[in-house]
């Protein structure tokens, strides 16, 4: 007879909240199993091919022995060097590639492991709210708590450090923060990064800067890095990745950058868990970084063409949004009447279109919903005609 076992999962896994993009998978898959035919704009994976430079890079590596083995901790000598010259003609920042970079399995793992590396059970980090979810569950899954701060349209969804308590400023080891944002787009501005550094300087807070969509930047738009503000380097860590800038998110490749002792830390805690990421994505990657400037851009102009007739189309149906100067997604009010469960899940029924209800990026977020703009054109234009004739319009 079979013994049943009963070995439950650690306290602080159970502690999280659900995934909301768990109920999502259960909303789409019901409704394919009625037949319906889902056009899905909810999660953030790009929908074209990864460049041919690229995947012609990994092939050539993967035939050579050499990195068939165990990759080097920090990552290659050669793609520390690539990232660096890259960070210098993207940012005019100088990097010490032999100490201030670490490669990681995507920028998520890397921003996992630095909440585990600083937090200890009952620290606090902040976050601004909305927020990608890893941004909290890092914390909480090394069981320490987040402070949210909520992210406000008026004041261009960026935080209002006034809204802070003195005593969680005082008590803050991270202050994370997204920009370009994702799900909001907002951008930062490098008047607001140098509040932040003297912030976070003032109360002895880290400063954690994802800049995952570094490269998805419209009309000739460039975020900042945290570190073109003079002095950042004594408090800050920044993370970039390949995912969206080189349609890689399937690779799992990204880094980390910043002042030596936060890079040794993360080094040292991912030297526990993993070895870092394979040698022959690490090739593709040093393939992307020295791509054709003409290749390169043609990922941003892609989600630039679908913003625009996308923003057309939805205020068409009565929204009123502004154009966004970055990222893949479409920040929108739910129409009165709705929370944004309740509103994503009366499209998906009345059209087949999916979008990601605000409340999966935080509890002050269930008056938005996002919509990401990673389906071929012709996919794009048909979810905008299912909307108008299910009569799916804004209202206040
Ligand atoms: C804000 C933000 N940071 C990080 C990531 C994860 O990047 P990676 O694929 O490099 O782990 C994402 C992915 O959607 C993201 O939206």
């Amino acid at each position: 007879m079979q013994t049943k076992i009963n070995i439950k999962p650690s306290q602080r896994l159970l502690n999280l909240p659900k995934y909301i993009f768990a109920e999502l998978d259960d909303w789409k898959e019901q409704a394919r199993a009625k037949g319906m035919d889902l056009i899905d704009l909810g999660i953030g994976n790009p929908d074209q091919c990864t460049p041919e430079p690229i995947v012609k890079a990994a092939v050539e590596s993967l035939k050579n022995p050499k990195n068939h083995g165990y990759p080097d901790f920090k990552g290659k000598e050669i793609l520390r060097e690539g990232i660096a010259q890259w960070l210098e003609k993207k940012f005019r920042i100088s990097i010490n590639p032999k100490t201030e970079i670490q490669t990681l399995i995507g920028a998520k793992e890397g921003l996992a492991h630095l909440a585990l590396a600083y937090t200890d059970p009952g620290d606090i980090n902040i976050v601004p709210d909305p927020y990608y979810p890893v941004l909290s569950r890092g914390t909480w899954i090394a069981s320490g708590e987040v402070y949210h701060v909520k992210l406000e349209e008026e004041k261009n969804f960026l935080p209002d450090l006034n809204l802070i308590p003195e005593e969680i400023a005082q008590k803050a080891k991270i202050f994370f923060v997204n920009y370009p944002n994702n799900p909001t787009a907002a951008v930062m501005t490098r008047e607001y990064f140098k509040q932040l550094v003297d912030y976070c300087k003032k109360y002895n807070i880290l400063l954690c800067s994802d800049l995952a969509y570094s490269e998805i930047t419209f009309d000739g738009y460039r975020p900042p890095s945290v570190f073109e503000i003079e002095g950042a380097k004594d408090i800050a860590i920044e993370f970039y990745s390949f995912s969206k800038s080189y349609n890689m998110a399937g690779w799992r490749i990204g880094f980390a950058v910043g002042n030596e002792e936060f890079i040794k830390t993360l080094y040292a805690i991912k030297t526990n868990v993993d070895y870092g990421t394979s040698s022959i994505i690490q090739d593709a990657a040093i393939a992307a970084l020295n791509m054709d400037e003409s290749i390169c851009a043609n990922v941003p102009a892609t989600y630039q063409r679908r913003r625009d007739f996308m923003i057309e189309g939805f205020n068409k149906l009565g929204w009123n949004l502004k154009k966004t100067s970055a990222t893949m997604y479409l920040w929108l009010k739910v129409p009165k009447g709705y929370d944004s469960k309740t509103w994503c899940k009366t499209v998906l029924d009345k059209a087949g279109v999916v979008f990601t209800p605000g409340i999966a990026f935080g509890k002050y977020s269930d008056n938005y919903f996002r919509v990401s703009l990673v389906a071929p054109d012709e996919r794009l234009h048909e979810a905008l005609d299912r909307l108008e004739k299910a009569n799916i319009v804004y209202s206040e």
